[in-house]
């Protein structure tokens, strides 16, 4: 059964990653996919991979931060197909840093690929979201906006911004038929996290302290946001789903 026959979807990120994940299987599901990223090997992978797989998804050069970006990628749509059913802010970046060594361009580079570059795309997308008959914006936060990790403060502003800016969004939104719901990953092992779970001890360490003894898989990211996404989410709007298998209410 295809849950997003006839929708339209763009995923930024989605060169790598959870964004991979989340594209390949909208596409499976039927929906025309817009996939962003400023890494250009990246996102062409990632469309090879879906047409191969039958679905209809087209590879756009752009960098969330680059506002002409952004203009063309909504142009392309425009251009395309009118409308737009379902935004997924994925793109990410993280750093690692002492909270009080943080400089003022590090502080700045995280909030803008973050947090301002879905701000910015929620907005300017909002004529495209209209134009379809029931849309929605998926948010990519993480556990981390609720819980803490030393050096990872400001990824963790960021990713608590993403929830707090979700759920007024959708207060807003409602009034046009727009939902907006964000997801809390756990650890996922993509190339945002590939360096830390090298450690054995910090694998180990963090395995334990997950109830369901294992690392979130793309594809579990992916199955919450095709549930977001779909019909079967119409009267959800302002909510987090938490994907990290207990990891986040364990002691
Ligand atoms: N991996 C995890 O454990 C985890 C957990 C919780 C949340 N997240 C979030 O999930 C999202 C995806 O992360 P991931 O783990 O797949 O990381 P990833 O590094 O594998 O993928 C991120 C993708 O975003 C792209 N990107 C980065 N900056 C961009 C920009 N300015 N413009 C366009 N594209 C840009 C990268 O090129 C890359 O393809 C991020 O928002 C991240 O914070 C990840």
């Amino acid at each position: 059964m295809s849950r997003l026959e006839h929708k339209i979807a763009l995923v930024t990120g989605a060169g790598s990653g959870l964004g991979r994940a989340i594209a390949q299987e909208f596409a499976r599901q039927g929906a025309r996919v817009f996939a962003g990223d400023r890494d250009e090997a990246g996102v062409n992978e990632t469309a090879e991979t879906a047409i191969k797989e039958g679905g209809t998804m087209s590879p756009i050069l752009s960098d969330v931060c680059n506002k002409e970006d952004v203009a063309s990628l909504l142009g392309a749509i425009e251009k395309a197909n009118g409308k737009l059913d379902v935004l997924v802010n994925n793109a990410g970046i993280t750093q690692r840093e002492d909270f009080r060594h943080i400089t003022d361009d590090q502080w700045q580079e995280i909030l803008d690929v973050n947090l301002t570059a879905a701000m910015r795309l929620s907005r300017d997308a909002l004529g495209l979201l209209r134009a379809s008959d029931g849309s929605s914006i998926i948010n990519i936060s993480s556990i981390m906006e609720r819980v803490h990790v030393r050096q990872l403060s400001a990824y963790s502003t960021t990713k608590a911004a993403i929830a707090g800016m979700s759920r007024a969004m959708a207060v807003e939104y409602s009034a046009f038929n727009v939902r907006v719901n964000y997801i809390c990953p756990g650890y996922a092992e993509t190339a945002m996290t590939k360096r830390i779970l090298r450690n054995p001890a910090v694998r180990q360490g963090l395995l334990d302290r997950t109830p369901m003894n294992r690392f979130v898989k793309p594809a579990d990211v992916a199955k919450a946001a095709l549930f977001l996404a779909s019909d079967d989410a119409s009267f959800i709007t302002g909510e987090g789903l938490t994907v990290d298998g207990g990891m986040s209410v364990s002691l």
